[in-house]
């Protein structure tokens, strides 16, 4: 039996995830989410990209100051959250992103940089020395602030992979501990991608003093099978978002991949150490915040993920649910609450019904709790029916707003 090594969830919820068109969050809103996934045992958050506006900063900031010594439901994960910073090749991202993540115990600076001939030619107008050049530069200086940096090739699945080979080693030589292979306009086939990412660690120099890490979009819904042909291939982190969200048709999402090592096990040469009863929790918190619905039938976290309509498949999976079931919906964090919410309700029933809706734990401070209580009791004093899931999610939405 071999040994399985663990899989690094590094998630991106915070900047690629809001770089979805219509997605803002406020810094509260970021804060909340971060706390959320450091309890589900995310290992990375990419918190934001600190020089792109006063807002992104003061999240990043907080983020590191507030979630990054956070060790609540991480005892599976040994270690608290690494907050990590987005930033351009570029000494004034790099700076900025350093002074944003290092008050947080684990920190590491990410740094990007176009490497396809066609960004390099269109978007950037530099040759392929030049951007060797500010590939390394901006390694350095990002290794003199901290120990962790990851460098992304930008658009590296369309690029030339003997120049990703070079770009790769020099960053590598630079002081680079993440390489992150990035199919950043989902163009791949799994088996391209898997391939590339082989190619890579077998001829990339010093390959294996890194992390090789993947990082896919969803352009031709092939995001999650690409970043597990990443891992069946040697990827030991995967880049990923709550739901999927992201630019255009989206990232990889979290909960896909992490149920599909977990459901089969034996395909992928990796663990991880998600609590994967939050995930449903955790999507639904990150819808509601995101304004950004779930599709009905989306795998694991869709309305309908374990729903059974036909009479056929209902007789069976009443007689026995691995009929139609490959994952109890328990596992995922589906509840069915026989608790009805009402003006004689106490705490401990709506803080579990909060948990159950994504705002368990240390997600609330004691504040924004107290204020949610005597908000609930208003409702429920007013309301001839019960108070519902969508109820409490507007009172929440409600104190973010006008926090
Ligand atoms: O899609 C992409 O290429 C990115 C990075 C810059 C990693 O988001
Ligand atoms: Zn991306």
């Amino acid at each position: 039996m071999y040994k399985k090594n663990k899989l690094i969830i590094f998630d991106t919820t915070l900047r690629d995830g809001e770089q979805s068109p219509g997605v803002t969050l406020s810094v509260d809103e970021k804060v909340v989410i971060a706390k959320q996934l450091s309890r589900l045992g995310v290992d990375v958050v990419e918190a934001g990209f600190p020089v792109a506006s006063p807002g992104d900063f003061l999240a990043v900031q907080k983020i590191a100051q507030e979630v990054g010594h956070l060790m609540e439901g991480r005892e599976k994960v040994g270690k608290p959250i690494t907050v990590c910073g987005f930033s351009r090749a570029v000494p004034k991202d790099i700076e900025a992103t350093f002074q944003a993540i290092k008050d947080a115990p684990c920190h590491m600076i990410h740094t990007a940089l176009a490497t396809s001939d066609i960004h390099l030619k269109y978007k950037l107008n530099m040759s392929r020395d030049q951007c060797i050049e500010r590939a390394v530069s901006a390694v350095k200086l990002a290794k003199s602030f901290c120990k962790d940096v990851e460098f992304s090739p930008e658009d590296g699945a369309r690029s030339d992979p003997e120049f990703l080979i070079e770009v790769l080693s020099k960053v590598i030589a630079a002081g680079a501990t993440v390489v992150n292979v990035a199919d950043t306009v989902g163009y791949k086939t799994p088996r391209e991608f898997g391939n590339l990412v082989a190619y890579l660690i077998e001829h990339v120099k010093d390959s294996d003093k890194v992390m090789w890490s993947v990082h896919c979009h969803n352009d031709l819904g092939l995001a999650t099978a690409n970043t597990l042909a990443g891992i069946t291939n040697g990827a030991l982190q995967v880049e990923v978002t709550m739901n999927g969200i992201g630019e255009r048709a989206g990232n990889t999402s979290l909960e896909e991949v992490i149920m599909n090592i977990q459901t089969r096990s034996l395909e992928y040469p990796v663990y991880h150490t998600i609590n994967t009863k939050l995930l449903v929790p955790t999507s639904k918190m990150v819808s509601d915040l995101t304004g950004m619905a779930v599709q009905p039938n989306k795998a694991i976290v869709g309305r309908n993920a374990f729903l059974h309509e036909s009479g056929i498949h209902q007789d069976g999976v009443l007689k026995n649910k691995e009929t139609y079931e490959i994952i109890r919906p328990e596992d995922v964090g589906v509840y069915t609450s026989n608790i009805l919410l009402g003006k004689h309700s106490g705490r401990h029933a709506i803080k579990t019904r909060l948990e159950e809706i994504g705002y368990g734990g240390n997600s609330l401070t004691d504040d924004q709790m107290n204020n949610v209580f005597s908000r609930f009791k208003n409702l429920a004093d007013s309301k001839k029916s019960a108070v519902t899931d969508d109820d409490l999610l507007a009172i929440i939405s409600d104190l973010f707003s006008r926090a």
